[in-house]
């Protein structure tokens, strides 16, 4: 089975076949990573643009990554030193990339469908590495590996997110997948931060942490999205996380087994503690880890080379 998609822009219209398609292609290039050669010749004479109109550390360095080991050409182009700061607008910039043969476009942008109307505008691949509070849709999709890692079974699976889920694009394609998967989504944090009608998804609000928290199998910890709130959506940073921070005590309302996920960067201190953070029920590195095979996998899937 192939991926029948010129673009990965949103997990919402994505097929639960599709998702396993691609959980279990990087479960074959996880193997590959695993190697003292970690590299396959996939994708060589291909290339692949990164194009990150905000700072990023995991999505970037991991997209650079998985083209290298698929042996990839990769340019990492930095719009700031463009001619975007001379107006450039961003479908030209991305039809002058495409025109030096560029097969696969991974864009983070501020503005929420930014790469959905790049992908209308390029022949080229596009995949979205975060578009303003939209989605992230590759972030979920390393998410819903690294569940799959620890051998649960999305069917029934209790999951909480929690934090600012309104300004979250992270959560926003966690909340599309794990509901279409048959997972229980409860949603957790000040109804400030919780987006309209989200529980037309499937999904549960809860105002209370340790309520939310009952018996669930995966906690995901979300950041206070303070770029994208525009104003103060809670009175202090310390009372958010005293009643919304997830602590030791906390951990222990879970399912005993639970794991603590992340998409990272972590406030620590804020929505984690440390020793939570650092515990051997948080998995948010082996996260980080697998995001680098999870997007070989998408890479390869829509390079269209399998
Ligand atoms: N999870 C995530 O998107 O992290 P970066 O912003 O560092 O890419």
């Amino acid at each position: 089975m192939s991926l029948k998609r010129k673009d990965l822009l949103s997990l919402a219209p994505l097929s639960v076949e599709e998702i396993t398609l691609i959980l279990d292609t990087a479960d074959s290039f996880k193997e590959v990573t695993g190697r003292e050669i970690k590299k396959v010749p996939a994708l060589r004479g291909r290339t692949v643009v990164n194009l990150f109109f905000e700072p990023s550390t995991r999505t970037r360095t991991s997209f650079e990554l998985a083209a290298k080991r698929l042996s990839a050409d990769v340019i990492n182009f930095s719009p700031s030193s463009s001619s975007v700061v001379k107006g450039e607008t961003l479908l030209d910039t991305a039809r002058n990339i495409e025109a030096m043969q560029a097969d696969i476009i991974v864009l983070r942008h501020p503005s929420a469908g930014a790469a959905e109307a790049l992908a209308r505008g390029v022949k080229s691949s596009v995949i979205n590495a975060g578009d303003g509070w939209h989605e992230h849709p590759t972030q979920a999709l390393l998410d819903l590996y690294t569940i799959r890692q620890r051998g649960l079974s999305f069917e029934g699976l209790k999951v909480a997110i929690v934090g600012d889920v309104a300004h979250s694009r992270v959560a926003r394609s966690n909340i599309y997948a794990l509901s279409k998967l048959g997972a229980e989504v409860r949603l957790i944090g000040p109804p400030t931060m919780m987006p309209w009608g989200v529980e037309r998804l499937g999904a549960r609000v809860y105002r209370n942490l340790d309520e939310g928290l009952a018996g669930v199998q995966v906690i995901m910890m979300l950041r206070l999205q303070l770029e994208r709130q525009g104003r103060a959506l809670f009175p202090t940073i310390r009372e958010y996380a005293r009643l919304f921070g997830l602590t030791g005590e906390r951990v222990k309302l879970a399912d005993p087994g639970a794991i603590v996920m992340h998409p990272g960067p972590i406030n620590r201190g804020v929505e984690i503690a440390p020793e939570v953070a650092d515990s051997l029920s948080s998995v948010i590195l082996d996260q980080v880890a697998n995001g680098v095979a999870v997007r070989m996998g998408i890479l390869y899937l829509l390079s269209g080379a399998n």
